[in-house]
């Protein structure tokens, strides 16, 4: 069984999306760990109710990234995770944390990246005129929201769209591309080759709008 350490900031429901799928689809692996860098995410009690072992590392108790990073780290190593997902994890984490983990780390991201890295993703895709949307789940590289892209999946921006009504159609698509992605990692079907992952068995690594 491969080990997976999920990391959140607030209501985790990217989070929800991996445990319930990993016990309905009988991934081969188990999610060991749920932490957060914020005391209140919500997203902590689904985990603890789901006998999933939780823990608060708190940015602000450190004075420095680094300090910070290092405890996270040292949460993560005792869990011996095969895998480390970031789910709404909303810190920057530094370049010797990525190292650490590197080919072991994936993020997902509300933009069809490279566009839109960084925050208020969904207000700036409407302020471009884009038609499309969408959200993105790669490998973390030290460079922030950017590294090899595993899966994407596009929504249409509709006219009148507003910040909210963009965010909930990019999130209920977020919520079958992360599981499909880290089902992938934890069977061993994915490859990296000169920065682009392929997916072993040929399967769809894009999701179009239902
Ligand atoms: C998701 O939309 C995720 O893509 C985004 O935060 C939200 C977390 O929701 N992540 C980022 O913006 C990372 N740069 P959740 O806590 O309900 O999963």
């Amino acid at each position: 069984m491969k080990r997976i350490v999920i990391l959140i900031s607030g209501r985790g429901s990217n989070m929800r999306s991996i445990v319930e799928a990993c016990a309905v689809e009988r991934w081969p692996a188990r999610v060991v760990a749920v932490i957060s860098n914020r005391p209140g995410a919500g997203g902590l009690a689904f985990a603890a109710e789901h006998d999933i072992a939780t823990q608060v590392i708190d940015h602000k108790a450190f004075p420095t990234r680094e300090a910070f990073d290092a405890a996270l780290a040292q949460a993560i190593d005792v869990q011996t995770p095969d895998l480390v997902v970031l789910a709404g994890f909303m810190r920057i984490l530094g370049a010797a944390f990525v190292r650490r983990y590197e080919g072991r780390l994936l993020n997902i991201h509300p933009s069809l990246l490279p566009a839109f890295p960084g925050l208020h993703t969904h207000q700036r895709a409407i302020d471009a005129g884009c038609k499309l949307a969408g959200a993105t789940v790669h490998f973390v590289t030290p460079e922030l929201d950017h590294g090899p892209i595993v899966i994407q999946a596009v929504v249409p921006v509709l006219p009148g769209d507003d910040e909210d009504a963009l965010s909930s159609r990019v999130l209920a698509r977020e919520h079958l591309i992360y599981p499909l992605a880290v089902r992938w990692c934890v069977s061993d079907r994915l490859r990296v080759e000169q920065g682009i992952v392929r997916q072993v068995d040929g399967a769809s690594q894009l999701l179009l709008p239902a």
